[in-house]
């Protein structure tokens, strides 16, 4: 099938039993949740309970009713965001941001007049709390932070940032889409308050999968009206979790991919899969180095990032150099701007974009030893 290196857009390959569960579900069951009262229905509701459950658990929460099910990370960033934010209220932001969070947020600014301050991280992607802290004002409804930069791969200083949040009682939402799955997240010990989530990376879950976990009693207004498969006579949303904010019928053929993803992370343990995904990092921050003309960008530290790698070859495009290693060699990375022109903005690469590697569980050292080898080959030839 070639190298894979491009897991910060979605993991593939996926563990076996995630696509086999999913087969199997839509074979042997299919039915819809939260809708009928038969067996098979009743046995959908149980893995859709126990999916948020599993879900919960990973970030240490208790409570799997307010673990909300969306089709992807974006859509659990539009609810929150479009669900709390009201007229002229103030967001700060870190200068990271995917479009997901940052599009979302210039769109509330023109329809709403919301004020943002974007918080600017150093060349590598190193925020500072203290100017998150400094950019608080008394209108300041909510901080919204990526965990992990998915250009540069930073890790953001989100303990520290959650206790300025909980100091200054302003809602602290959290963008995991680069780190679920991969880094031990405590939605407690961080005081998260929004919890967003993305099934299909990290996670190893199917796409069309995601979620929002609401750890706070803020009243957050939905951003979809509908059936619930309850309540049928009143005429609006029902005001209890997870149906205020879940409408419409469940992917729940994607969700029970997602629980086995879960069990697979579980039975696999988080802290084997952060510690290959780090020596797959390391070894391919040292590796890449020997590349010629190479310009690397952000932390060359494993400690710091997650397993996103970005770099630039001198005088070859970044679209070329993808389309070489893919048409050449087989080997799969992503050029351009990787939807977060801010990060790009950071590291002056917003003209020119840059070519991204995305490393997962599933990657071996030998795939960076080809990524090596071909990089310097292009230049040869
Ligand atoms: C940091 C970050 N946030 C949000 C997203 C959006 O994810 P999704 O397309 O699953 O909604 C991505 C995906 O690239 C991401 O890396």
């Amino acid at each position: 099938m070639g190298i894979y290196l491009d897991n910060a857009a979605t993991s593939y390959p996926k563990p076996n039993q995630v696509a086999k569960s999913i087969y199997e579900f839509m074979i042997n069951n299919g039915t819809s949740s939260g809708r009928g009262s038969y067996k098979m229905a009743m046995k959908s509701d149980f893995l859709v309970y126990e999916t948020r459950k599993l879900i919960g658990e990973l970030f240490n929460f208790k409570n799997p009713k307010n673990v909300i099910f969306t089709s992807n990370i974006t859509e659990s960033i539009n609810l929150a965001l479009r669900g709390i934010l009201k007229e002229h209220d103030h967001v700060v932001t870190s200068s990271l941001e995917h479009n997901s969070v940052w599009r979302c947020l210039k769109t509330l600014e023109k329809e709403i007049n919301i004020k943002i301050t974007k918080v600017r991280a150093d060349e590598y992607g190193y925020t500072n709390p203290i100017d998150v802290k400094n950019s608080i004002k008394e209108n300041t409804k909510l901080i919204v932070f990526t965990h992990a930069s998915n250009v540069l791969g930073t890790i953001q200083p989100i303990k520290e940032i959650g206790e300025i949040a909980k100091e200054n009682n302003i809602l602290f939402l959290v963008d995991t889409a680069q780190t679920a799955g991969v880094l031990d997240i405590n939605i407690k010990e961080n005081n998260i308050d929004l919890l967003a989530f993305t099934g299909h990376k990290s996670l190893f879950g199917p796409m069309g999968t995601g979620g929002l976990i609401v750890n706070c009693d803020y009243d957050i207004n939905p951003l979809k009206a509908g059936g619930t498969g309850g309540d049928s006579k009143y005429e609006y949303q029902p005001n209890y979790y997870p149906n205020k904010l879940e409408t419409g019928t469940l992917n729940v053929s994607g969700i029970v991919g997602l629980r086995e993803a879960i069990k697979f992370i579980n039975s696999e343990n988080i802290e084997k899969i952060h510690k290959k995904e780090k020596e797959l990092t390391s070894y391919a921050l040292k590796k890449l180095k020997e590349v010629k003309n190479i310009k690397i960008y952000g932390p060359q530290n494993e400690n710091d990032i997650v397993g996103v790698i970005s770099f630039n070859i001198d005088n070859i495009n970044a679209e070329e150099v993808a389309y070489n290693l893919d048409m050449r060699y087989n080997i799969m990375v992503r050029s351009g701007l990787h939807c977060s022109p801010n990060a790009h903005e950071l590291i002056g690469t917003k003209d020119i974009g840059a070519v991204r590697i995305g490393i997962g569980y599933f990657n071996e050292f030998d795939d960076i030893d080809k990524l090596v080898y071909a990089l310097n080959d292009i230049q040869n030839s």
